[in-house]
């Protein structure tokens, strides 16, 4: 079954956060550009709009109010409903993500579902990172002021490592959060043995995860066990930080990892015009679509700090999920990389 709702529609289903509308392992896009579509982010019963928006870029880029305000609140008139940011996007001294996004649409607050994380209340991610439960216990409550809102609907612990989710404190911690109604869904973002953990403890209704044509591997070692448990899914960086713009390899992080994989894997759509083409056939156009065709995917925040980006974004999967062909083409050149990293590592 498609969903397909208008914004009215999909607001009243959000707030009642309970209808479970079963999706096919292979859902269906809208199929006009001026559509939007929402699926339900597993267990939660949310709806969430396909393309969310991802609070980092705009901290980053230490983009201006102004044009936060003015992005976001276009994107929401034209059907975004999910928004995700951090503790920590935005050095202290620069414009936050969280202060930007409740200053943008604070006064929106009931359009939309609000996702952010706890773990970093110095606001530098992997600096000092503090799990204890007083520490949680402030960063929510910073959250709530910076975003105007009475509650979050998804609290990650954003990277938490193995020890800390066996010891279990910090979950506890949400869990006492979401009893006096400050959030209402506990998630996790991270990767590897440690998301698997998460899934598995059954603590956590949603998790974030690195999902795009560059990385896949959660495709087959994380997604039949969330589907199973009925787990939201978020994707984070679905569009790879879009490096395929880049003429010279850029010095920074995943920017660079992501930017080294585009020859080895050759995929024909960051070739050419393709390049060039902001549609659906296009390099943003098939990255976001392999993302939104993966089975078991709720939602791909993509990060922008560009009005109109989201509509861009929105109305490339106007152009349907991809052909099974097409995608298993794009897993099949990647799965043939892991494995020849996999013998060389
Ligand atoms: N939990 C974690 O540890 C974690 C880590 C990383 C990210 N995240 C989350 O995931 C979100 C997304 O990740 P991300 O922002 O790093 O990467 P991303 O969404 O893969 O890429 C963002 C970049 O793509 C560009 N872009 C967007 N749409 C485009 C299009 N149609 N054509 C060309 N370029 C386009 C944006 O530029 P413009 O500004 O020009 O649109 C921006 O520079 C973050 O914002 C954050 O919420 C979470």
């Amino acid at each position: 079954m498609n969903i397909r709702l208008t914004r009215r529609e999909a607001i009243k289903l959000m707030l009642s956060g309970t209808a479970g509308l079963a999706l096919p392992a292979f859902p269906a896009f809208a199929t006009l550009n001026s559509s939007v579509e929402y699926r339900r982010l597993g267990r939660t019963g949310l709806k969430v709009s396909v393309v969310g928006f991802g609070g980092l870029s705009i901290a980053l880029g230490n983009t201006e109010q102004e044009r936060v305000t003015l992005l976001l609140n276009q994107a929401l008139d034209r059907g975004l409903n999910m928004i995700d940011t951090a503790e920590c996007y935005g050095a202290p001294d620069q414009n936050q993500s969280e202060i930007l996004i409740g200053n943008a649409v604070g006064h929106r607050r009931h359009e939309y579902v609000l996702s952010s994380k706890v773990g970093h209340e110095n606001g530098q991610f992997g600096q000092g990172d503090d799990w204890s439960p007083e520490s949680i216990e402030r960063t929510i409550e910073r959250s709530l002021k910076r975003l105007k809102t009475d509650h979050l609907d998804i609290v990650h612990l954003h990277g938490a490592n193995l020890e800390t989710l066996k010891a279990g404190e910090a979950t506890e911690a949400l869990k006492r959060a979401r009893e006096a109604g400050k959030i209402r869904f506990l998630a996790y973002s991270g990767s590897g043995e440690r998301v698997r953990y998460a899934v598995e403890s059954d603590d956590f209704d949603v998790v974030q995860v690195s999902l795009n044509v560059f990385e896949q591997d959660v495709i087959d070692e994380l997604l039949p066990m969330t589907r199973k448990k009925d787990i939201g899914v978020i994707a984070k960086r679905p569009l790879g930080n879009a490096v395929w713009r880049f003429e010279q390899r850029p010095e920074w992080g995943w920017y660079a990892e992501y930017w080294d994989l585009i020859r080895p894997l050759g995929y024909p759509f960051f070739e050419g015009e393709a390049l060039k083409d902001p549609g659906p056939e296009g390099a943003a156009g098939m990255a976001l679509r392999f993302v939104a065709s993966t089975p078991g995917l709720h939602t791909a925040i993509v990060g922008t700090t560009s009005p109109g980006r989201w509509t861009q974004n929105n109305a490339n999967l106007s152009g349907g999920p991809l052909p099974e062909k097409q995608y298993q083409s794009i897993r099949a050149k990647w799965l043939a990389l892991w494995a020849e990293n996999r013998q060389m590592g």
